[in-house]
Formats: C-alpha cells, structure tokens, sequence
C-alpha cells in the first residue's frame, strides 16, 4: 500500500552514529521528518556527513545522560512520535569464562540501555500517543554459540516487548520488536571479543565467531532495516509483536526454529558453526 506523508513526525533514534541506527536516521530525515540521533560522542562525528539531521548526546548506559537527555527534548518540541531503540553492542566469549566485566557491559548495553530509553519516553508517549521501535535480534530467538551474553540481552527485550504490549493495551502508543539477521556495519568491528589462548573454548570459539563474522560481512545493506522501519512507522496498522528482517537463508533459520524439534535445529546450527 503506498504511503502518504500527513504529517512531520519527531523521530528518537538511539545510536545514530553509525549502522542501522545512522541509515535509519538519514532515511526519515530525508523524507522530511525531524529527526534525533543519539551518539555517547556527538562532537566527534563529521558533522558534514549527517547535517540532515541533529545529534544529541546520550549514554545509554548511564540513568542520568538517558534522562537529562529525554527532558532537554521534551522542553524543545511538544512531542516525540517515534522511538527506535538501536543503540547496542555485542560480545563474544564462551559463557563458562567470559569475564564479569565483559557480561556487565553487554546486559547494561543491550538491555538496561533499551529499558532506560523506554522507561523515560514512556510518560510522555503513553498520554501523546506514539510508536516505539526496540532492535532486538534474530539472536533473540535462537541461541548462537559463544555469543550466548548477546542472545541473552535480546532474549530479554523480547520478554520485555511482549508484557510491555499487554501493559499498553488501551494508551495511544504501541511497541515492537525488530529482529535483524546479519548487516554489514560497524558492529563488527566494535565487537568486544573474550580471547584467551589458555581458555579451554578458545579453538572453538574462534571458530565459531569467524564464521559469525564472515556472515556479518556479507550481511544485508542496513537500509532494508530504515525503509522497513519507516513503512511500520507511518502505517495505520496496528503494530505486529515482532518483525523478523534479514537475508532470505535467515529468515528460513527463523521458520526452522518454530517448526523443527529443538534438537533437531540444534544439531544443523551446530554443523553450520562448527562446535560439533
Ligand atoms: N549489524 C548486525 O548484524 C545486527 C544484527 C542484529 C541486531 N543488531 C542490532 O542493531 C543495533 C545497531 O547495531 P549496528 O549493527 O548498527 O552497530 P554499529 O554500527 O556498531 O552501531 C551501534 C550504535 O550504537 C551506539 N552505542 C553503542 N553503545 C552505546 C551506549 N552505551 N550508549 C549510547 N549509544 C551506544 C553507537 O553510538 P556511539 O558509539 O556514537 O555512542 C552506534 O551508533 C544494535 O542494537 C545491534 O545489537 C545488529
């Protein structure tokens, strides 16, 4: 169905700096909303490359920068209309030996973040009316082998996404997850890698995040993820649970994981990363 523009929407995107969060934030601006990004480091970014749209600063991972931030907003324009929650990292690491700080940094992150940015919009949305986009992972549904802290963080807004549905049954603002695959962008490079040659997982484990890697590398292009987005944004439908969007060989991984016996899909994906 083809969309109308009706109106210029305030747009929150956490993360903007780079990515998913960065395509999507050029993509909304360019159709003429007025658009928010987050980076923990706005002054570093080349202004002349997002001048489409304006950086705030914010800390996803700090009460204070999540709050400060919401509220310097809400005292400039009367509303926010759409909320994406993206910003967020990945580790890797066996789950036996992965050091405290490592799992801390990535439950902080993916889910203490997301919870902050939500809890603070909440108030203003639930009265106002809106959409809040959270950018789980296929790695939500399915387990992956030697990034089980990251599927563990988006395991968990999955949970949360569903029982916050229920909550805002009747409020004008509704809320979904998103489940990419593998895109090509900086979270690769960012990744946070426990390595330890003494570690008695390391062969494994190195094994098992090159092919992770590799399959990143060759992701899809982050802009299917920004027109998805942005088509969910400006329908009339209500939102789905979730949306599941990535290369067609994972998406079938996903139809495989509702209808195989879990053993069964268990023994193909440990095949596919070679722990078996
Ligand atoms: N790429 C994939 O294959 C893939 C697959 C599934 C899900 N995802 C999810 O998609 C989201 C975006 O990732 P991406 O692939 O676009 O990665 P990316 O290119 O590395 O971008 C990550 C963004 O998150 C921001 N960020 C990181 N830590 C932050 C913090 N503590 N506070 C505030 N912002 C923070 C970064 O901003 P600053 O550094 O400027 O602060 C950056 O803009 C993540 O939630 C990721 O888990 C990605």
């Amino acid at each position: 169905m083809k969309q109308k523009v009706t109106q210029k929407l305030n747009v929150l995107i956490t993360g903007a700096s780079s990515g998913i969060g960065n395509m999507t934030a050029v993509y909304f601006a360019k159709k003429g909303h007025t658009v928010f990004g987050t980076s923990r480091n706005p002054e570093k970014i080349d202004k002349k490359a997002d001048e489409l749209f304006s950086y705030i600063r914010m800390d996803v991972t700090d009460d204070a920068s999540v709050n400060e931030t919401i509220q310097t907003l809400l005292q400039k324009i009367e509303k926010i209309d759409i909320v994406i929650c993206n910003a967020g990292m990945g580790i890797s690491g066996p789950i036996e030996t992965t050091p405290i700080e490592y799992i801390e940094k990535q439950i902080n992150t993916n889910f203490w973040g997301t919870l902050r940015v939500l809890r603070s919009v909440l108030p203003g949305m639930r009265e106002k009316g809106g959409k809040i986009f959270i950018i789980g992972s296929m790695a939500g549904r399915a387990g992956i082998p030697f990034q089980g802290y990251y599927a563990a963080s988006k395991f968990a807004l999955e949970g949360l996404v569903e029982s916050l549905r229920y909550e805002l049954m009747g409020f004008p603002v509704q809320v979904a997850i998103i489940e990419p695959g593998d895109f090509r962008t900086g979270f690769t490079g960012s990744r946070l890698k426990f390595e330890d040659e003494r570690d008695p997982y390391f062969k494994k484990c190195k094994q098992a995040v090159a092919i992770m890697e590799n399959d990143e590398q060759h992701g899809a292009n982050p802009i299917v993820l920004a027109q998805l987005l942005y088509k969910l944004a400006l329908s009339n439908r209500k939102l789905k649970v979730r949306y599941s969007v990535g290369m067609l060989f994972q998406r079938f991984a996903m139809f495989l994981k509702r209808i195989l016996p879990c053993n069964l899909y268990e023994y193909l994906f440990s095949k596919y990363y070679k722990v078996s």
